[in-house]
């Protein structure tokens, strides 16, 4: 399901758990590589021109910092002239099929799936044998996130990919959550992610099953806890008493990529993972987590049973330990991963870099839940280009903002620091300010939004574009801090687009100018076409396509997620609630690309439709464009085994969650 928090068998609510990870299982050949060292053979510039070129950070930023190309013989041929915009493919229309559609001479195949072995002796996927020991080695549950990480030519890379959760129903015949502690562990292995490595050869894209550099990261796998709050009072737990060391992560959305080639991977509903608020007994400590969705009672999944650190009645203070963004080497299979808690702790959907002009690195991330917030990191210290392990500690030290947009389209960046008037006295140091990142943010007056989710700078221009997927609760647009005129509709059920432009066009200022880009929903309703007609209080299906006139030629769209750019500019949106959403006919979730420029800023297409049940997730470009990778998340989520409303992809009687490609018979550049 779209909204957050229900606690229910649906998308976004079911988050869970974790379990082991590749600890402990023999992948001969594994060097032990130390934070920063690259795999054999490569240098920094290799991987910085194979994996970063076509990103924001290098291409928005490349004019002003030209240190930043230091080192990089060459951009991509991807990057160069091409118009900027003029999409040419025939658009879809939008589907209930269960199965991918894409535009004529288009194709896909499906690549990877829940279940998949990754490891030389892993165990063929059974849906009738499933083990924890067996899930430890195969391709998790719900892929979301997509990064891709090349590692030579246009046709070999390392896939990451998050798994954000499991839905018990779609897993097993019988599910049991409480009383059936192999399936707990079943979930718990589930979770986390995966770094595969990928080719293409004359067959198409296929993944390696046994390379070396495959990984599985679960909701057990040991991690750092780095930054301001490590080792804090509040990060520790009988288990941990120096608050530094936490296993696994939990319900891992979306995530983002560095320009040293390292992938950020973000918990966003964590919450649903911890039972028993109400019997947490320090009564801050316990209204913290209530911020954040903490509740009493049992959890869905009832790992609690099993696993005392999930109960608060036991370990009040791990649920503190979630709710970061981690940074993992794909490159190195051993590397440890560091939560990286200068970044702040909320719902994080993505985290996305840019570079300002100084050089010092910049990571935007949405929190996603009705009425939260959007954020920003900047590190204290600059990329450096010349060295790769210089920047892994990049994302320890920096300063954490808040964004207050003002209904004049002006807005502004408020440090969440101990030395900020507005926080003095309200915390004891920066680590719990880091540690509840929302207090602080609700402390300092930032603007409540309808859902924020994907935030990404758009290469060309330099503008970050912000994906607030919907709020069905918005009753008000005066009642909430600042929020009128960027979250102008009461309620907003098909979500809307904000595009940003910070001041000097530098990702390190703190001050910024706004504009609504999309306001999703059927433009054949209620287009407005100016934007002065924006006005607050506006109705739930008006729609605006960034003043694009032509109702006739518009898709229809709803409920925008996770976003990706091509190297021209044009803005790919994935969505996650479509069927829901009355207004546009309640297809299945899909891609859509609109021109950011041009005469045809705004004109919005559909290229992609999912199968029945499932959210779209991590739109990814290879990096000549010639491939468009995406999840299938919770394909068939409503049924339940065997009563599924989609049998995708093995048309048997489960579905299995996977990893999509899409390609042109003529290997022309994705829209191109
Ligand atoms: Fe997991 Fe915000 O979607
Ligand atoms: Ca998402
Ligand atoms: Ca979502």
């Amino acid at each position: 399901m779209s909204e957050q928090n229900t606690l229910v068998h649906s998308r976004n609510a079911i988050s869970l758990h974790e379990d082991q990870e590749g600890v402990g299982i023999d992948r001969p050949g594994l060097h032990a590589a130390t934070p920063g060292e690259l795999p054999q053979n490569e240098t920094f510039g290799d991987v910085l021109a194979r994996n970063m070129a076509r990103r924001a950070f290098l291409l928005g930023a490349a004019a002003s910092v030209p240190v930043l190309m230091a080192g990089v013989s060459a951009l991509p041929s991807a990057v160069e002239a091409a118009p900027r915009d003029g999409l040419n493919f025939k658009p879809i229309s939008p589907s209930t099929l269960d199965d991918i559609v894409v535009p004529q001479d288009y194709f896909h195949e499906v690549i990877l799936k829940w279940g998949d072995p990754l490891f030389p002796g892993a165990p063929a996927f059974n849906f009738n044998k499933q083990s924890a020991t067996a899930q430890k080695q195969q391709f998790g549950f719900n892929c979301d996130f997509l990064g891709y990480f090349q590692l030579s030519g246009n046709n070999h890379a390392l896939l990451a990919v998050n798994h954000e959760y499991t839905s018990g129903p779609d897993m097993f015949r019988h599910y049991a959550p409480g009383t059936d502690k192999e399936q707990a562990d079943i979930e718990i292995a589930a979770h986390g992610g995966s770094v595969v490595e990928i080719v293409r050869d004359y067959t198409g894209w296929r993944y390696v099953k046994n390379s070396k550099y495959n990984r599985r990261i679960t909701g057990d796998t040991p991690m750092l806890i780095t930054g301001p709050a490590a080792g804090h009072k509040l990060m520790r737990t009988k288990a941990d008493r120096t608050g530094k060391h936490v296993l696994g992560m939990l319900n891992n959305c979306s995530g983002g990529k560095t320009p040293w080639g390292t992938w950020l991977t973000c918990e966003e509903n964590f919450n649903q993972y911890f039972a028993n608020n109400d019997k947490t007994a320090d009564a801050d400590v316990k209204a913290a987590h209530a911020r954040y969705g903490v509740s009493g009672g049992a959890t869905w999944r009832q790992w609690e049973k099993f696993y005392d650190r999930f109960d608060c009645a036991h370990e009040p203070h791990e649920p503190f330990r979630f709710g970061w963004v981690i940074e993992i080497d794909p490159y190195n299979p051993n590397f440890v991963p560091r939560k990286r808690t200068a970044l702040g702790r909320c719902k994080h959907e993505a985290a996305t870099m840019a570079l300002a002009n100084d050089g010092r690195a910049v990571v935007y991330s949405g929190d996603d839940e009705r009425f939260d917030y959007i954020y920003k990191f900047v590190s204290k210290e600059r990329y450096n280009p010349g060295n790769r392990a210089d920047n892994f500690d990049l994302l320890d030290h920096g300063t954490l903002y808040v964004a207050k947009f003002n209904d004049d389209n002006t807005g502004k960046w408020i440090p969440l620091t101990i030395d900020n008037p507005q926080l003095k006295g309200k915390f004891v140091d920066q680590g719990e300010i880091l540690i509840k990142t929302r207090l602080a943010a609700d402390a300092v007056g930032a603007t409540a939004m309808d859902r924020p989710e994907d935030c990404q700078p758009n290469p060309i221009n330099g503008k970050v574009y912000l994906t607030m997927t919907n709020n069905s609760k918005r009753t008000s647009v005066v009642t909430d801090t600042g929020s009128a005129k960027a979250n102008p509709r009461t309620p907003n059920y098909n979500g809307h687009i904000i595009e940003l432009t910070e001041a000097g066009n530098d990702h390190g200022s703190n001050r910024f100018k706004w504009e609504i880009f999309l306001l999703c929903g059927d433009p054949k309703i209620d287009l407005r076409t100016k934007k002065d007609q924006l006005t607050p209080g506006l109705p739930s299906n008006a729609t605006f396509f960034a003043g694009y006139a032509d109702a006739d030629k518009l898709g229809k769209v709803a409920c925008p997620d996770n976003i990706a750019f091509d190297s021209r500019g044009n803005l790919w949106i994935a969505t996650d609630g479509q069927p829901e959403s009355a207004d546009i006919g309640e297809p299945n979730d899909a891609i859509h690309a609109v021109p950011t420029a041009g005469p045809d800023r705004g004109y919005l297409r559909q290229f992609l439709s999912g199968p029945k049940g499932c959210e779209i997730c991590g739109p990814e470009f290879s990096t000549d464009e010639t491939t468009l990778f995406c999840a299938i998340q919770h394909p068939g989520e409503g049924g339940g085994v065997p009563n599924q409303i989609s049998n995708w992809p093995d048309r048997a009687i489960f579905t299995r969650p996977s990893v999509v490609a899409v390609r042109h018979r003529d290997s022309r550049k994705i829209g191109g």
